[in-house]
């Protein structure tokens, strides 16, 4: 499909920057599992869809997505969405929506089906079933039965070869896309809608400017924000950061998930399935410890649990290694032949990353950031919303958020894992459905004002041309390292308080930066400008949103206010910034209280044990 190419113009005051216009009735920024899977349901809808993105489709994140996609097949064993539905908000500590985690429960596996039929190698049973495992907190008979084997695994390299599949996809319905175009901000109009969205093209340094009906982002969270997380470099957030720029909201910035097993040091992946596959965690007395701290499921309980529970260990003094500083992880139990056909992906990382043989030896791992549960607030249309008035659920006309990037909310407080996989292609399908509907195939587009690309390209050009004392490499380290020490797994007042302090001024040394390269190609250290600006806005809410969260729920672990409390704080942060005066405002946001439909009745709180 052919881009409308305008002439090349000159913005800001005679600074030559040119500008090539393009108009689709969809943009979609992002291709990961979720912008992926909204690009096909978008072209399969007949709407012109432009897909950008930063990196080349197969490299974005969900690549290395390992354990499996939640969906309850029932292929191993009783299953159905309702007990899904159960551990799902049970998981989110009743933080979650329930009307979208029915949505995403009861479509979960219509979605897996899917994906089999485009031809993912799911991992098979004997009788050629797609392949389940058990996950942590995936229970049975609405979490009164055994662990369920819900998570559909194509070996442990399921998101590798889901995005492979869905790339081929998309290519099939003739998407264009734009790869190696860095988004640099939203077109807003004074109405507040969402009318396209500002690119640098990374190989040759031209501005794009794309007009569409509708934006959806799919950029991914923004795990690099910490010092030690699993997230890919490319993590940085970048549709928050936009959102934040426009004036809008994100939501629960305060809820950071911590993966149980991070190899010690280098901080890859270890996938939750080595525990599903019978994997144990051992501290330097060799003892089973999760049994003291979930009877029932051990070390299939939930991640902020076992992350807790590691952390609880090595502070007692029985990590191991020789600053006891971490734990082990064990799978030389296990049949080398379930490890060669289940878990070979990170047998490899074992041996390459710790120097470990998984037959013979346990593996040195310790909690690592690994996945943002909150974001830009959406409806389960994967619609933006904001608050006006009253209303905390109006929808931002014109711009949708899918994947990682949005908090729908369906994770709550705490997400259950491989239930990311399924967010991304579900809420990536509904996307597609709403955009099919609100939107006109070829529709006529009002002209944008010759002067919409203004505010990205100053952005553009005051880091291009930032002449401070300060490199960008040194600033980004400066703010993992803060995020990383008092943004932790526990978090007590005085040290979220300390860390306000200490990530406001980075805040502040951002107006210091110096940028060497002026040039516009390929010039990665504006590009890592632009990325770490996105990064400390949302470091900064996650911040000042931890402080205010004067409770313990899910992820967010308050020593000094250890209990849930649902009298004052079952209610969702609203966050937004004055990027001028470093501050961020907090507002709330009912959690919805309701189901999508009759069929299963809203799930009431209570105390969440294992
Ligand atoms: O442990 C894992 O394989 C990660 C899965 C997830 O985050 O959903």
């Amino acid at each position: 499909m052919a881009s409308n190419d305008a002439p090349a113009r000159t913005a800001l005051g005679g600074k030559a920057y040119p500008i090539v216009d393009h108009t689709f009735d969809v943009v979609v920024v992002g291709a990961g599992g979720a912008g992926l899977r909204a690009t096909v349901g978008c072209a399969q809808a007949g709407l012109r869809t432009a897909c950008v993105t930063k990196v080349f489709p197969t490299r974005s994140h969900t690549v290395a997505a390992q354990g499996g996609v939640a969906a309850s097949l029932a292929n191993m064993g009783p299953d159905n969405w309702k007990w899904h539905m159960y551990d799902t908000v049970k998981g989110s500590d009743w933080l979650g929506d329930q009307d979208a985690i029915e949505y995403l429960c009861r479509n979960a596996p219509d979605a897996v089906y899917e994906l089999e039929h485009w031809g993912v190698p799911f991992s098979r049973t004997t009788d050629g079933k797609i392949y389940q495992r058990p996950f942590g907190g995936m229970t049975t008979d609405f979490g009164k039965g055994p662990p369920a084997q819900r998570t559909c695994a194509a070996a442990d390299r399921t998101g590798h070869a889901m995005l492979h599949t869905m790339y081929g996809q998309a290519l099939k319905h003739s998407t264009e896309f734009f790869i190696e175009y860095f988004a640099i901000d939203l077109i807003m109009d004074a109405e507040g809608k969402c009318r396209g969205v500002v690119c640098l093209k990374m190989d040759d340094g031209t501005i794009h400017r794309f007009r569409a009906q509708l934006v959806m982002l799919a950029t991914g969270g923004y795990g690099r924000a910490f010092f030690s997380a699993t997230s890919a470099h490319t993590c940085t957030g970048d549709g928050g950061g936009m959102v934040l720029r426009a004036g809008l909201p994100l939501q629960d910035l305060e809820f950071v998930q911590f993966h149980p097993t991070g190899i010690y040091g280098a901080g890859c992946l270890i996938t939750e399935g080595a525990r599903g596959e019978g994997g144990y965690l051992t501290n330097s007395a060799g003892e089973r410890f999760m049994e003291r701290y979930a009877p029932s499921v051990k070390d299939l309980a939930p991640r902020d649990m076992v992350s807790r529970a590691m952390t609880m260990e090595i502070r007692e003094g029985r990590g191991v290694g020789r600053h006891k500083d971490h734990i082990f992880l064990h799978l030389d139990h296990l049949d080398p032949k379930i490890l060669h056909e289940r878990l070979p992906g990170i047998s490899e990382s074992a041996k390459i990353f710790a120097g470990v043989d998984v037959t013979r030896e346990p593996i040195p791992v310790l909690p690592t950031v690994h996945y943002n549960m909150g974001g830009i607030p959406t409806n389960y249309h994967g619609e933006v919303l904001t608050r006006k008035g009253d209303d905390p659920d109006v929808v931002v006309p014109g711009l949708m958020a899918i994947g990682e990037a949005a908090c729908v909310s369906v994770h709550g407080a705490n997400r259950l894992g491989s239930n990311s996989l399924i967010d991304l292609v579900v809420f990536g399908r509904a996307a597609g459905l709403r955009a099919a509907e609100v939107v006109k195939p070829g529709a006529k587009q009002e002209a944008l004002p010759e002067d919409s690309a203004d505010r990205a390209l100053s952005r553009l050009d005051r880091y291009r041309t930032a002449n401070g004392g300060t490199p960008t490499a040194e600033l980004r380290l400066k703010m993992q390292k803060v995020m990383q020490n008092n943004c932790a797994v526990y978090r007590t007042g005085e040290v979220l308080e300390e860390g306000v302090r200490l990530i406001d001024d980075v805040w502040k040394d951002r107006d210091d930066l110096r940028v060497s390269d002026r040039s516009l190609i390929w010039n990665s250290d504006l590009i890592e400008t632009l990325e770490f600006d996105n990064l400390i806005v949302q470091a900064a809410v996650t911040m000042v949103c931890a402080e205010n969260r004067k409770e313990s729920r899910g992820a967010h672990a308050r020593e000094d206010f250890p209990n849930r409390d649902d009298a004052n704080w079952m209610k969702h942060t609203l966050a937004t910034i004055d990027d001028s005066a470093k501050a961020v405002r907090i507002d709330y946001r009912p959690v919805h209280s309701y189901t999508m439909t009759d069929e299963i009745a809203y799930i009431e709180p209570k105390a969440r044990v294992y």
